[in-house]
């Protein structure tokens, strides 16, 4: 196995990963894992600790699957896995930067498998709630203090990613009972979509 190291967050450093995914043509699988957290309200947070969390778990996934998806499409094949959370979905007072994030993830990978339809390269956004790792410290957030049924292993999430893109999921969220609440969500989007760009305000904007 051939291990390159990189702080992703470093311009020169993350060139050298970039160059790797764009010239390697046996790379089959990206894996957009690399991510940290931030649980404070916003108006007692450091902006360059906002900065480098953005830079992390966004600028850092787009341009890596920006660099792997061109050798990926040409060959016909592949697979991205990119990471969200729970929080892009559950919305809270202290995670403004970090569902915000992840909340980018979501709808780039949702975007991005819009753009990949008729191609065999396959992308998947994975949801896991709290998961029992290191993510937690000094996150701002305790770890310790949720309850133990909602907190999963970080092997049983993969597990769980894995049998989510084995199925064929765009959208893997590991501890969701029914899938088909996801999709109801999913639904409900969708039946925005014709409103939401129309000539004339709604009714209840005009006097
Ligand atoms: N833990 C949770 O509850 C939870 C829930 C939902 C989603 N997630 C997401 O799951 C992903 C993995 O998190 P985790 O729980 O496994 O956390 P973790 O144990 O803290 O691992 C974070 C990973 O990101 C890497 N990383 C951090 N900063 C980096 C940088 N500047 N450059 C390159 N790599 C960097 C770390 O590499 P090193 O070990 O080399 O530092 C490590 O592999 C993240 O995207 C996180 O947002 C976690």
């Amino acid at each position: 196995m051939d291990v390159v190291s990189a702080d992703l967050t470093d311009a020169a450093q993350i060139s050298v990963v970039e160059e790797r995914l764009r010239t390697d043509e046996s790379i089959e699988v990206l894996i957009n894992n690399a991510g940290g957290g931030l649980f404070t309200p916003l108006a007692t947070s450091d902006a360059a600790a906002s900065e480098a969390l953005i830079n992390l778990n966004v600028t850092s996934l787009t341009r890596l699957t920006t660099a792997v998806l061109p050798g990926l499409t040409a060959r016909g094949r592949g697979t991205v896995v990119n990471i969200s959370s729970a929080l892009a979905l559950n919305i809270l007072p202290v995670s403004a930067v970090y569902s915000g994030t992840k909340s980018y993830v979501l709808t780039f990978t949702q975007a991005l498998q819009q753009e990949l339809a008729e191609s065999p390269v396959v992308v998947q956004a994975v949801l896991p709630g709290a998961v029992r790792t290191e993510f937690w410290d000094g996150s701002g957030a305790d770890l310790g203090a949720f309850p133990d049924e909602w907190i999963m292993s970080a092997d049983e999430v993969v597990d769980a990613a894995l049998a989510g893109l084995d199925a064929g999921e765009p959208v893997t969220i590991p501890s969701l009972p029914q899938i088909s609440d996801w999709e109801s969500f999913e639904k409900a989007r969708q039946t925005l979509v014709p409103n939401l760009s129309l000539r004339v305000p709604a009714d209840r904007y005009r006097g």
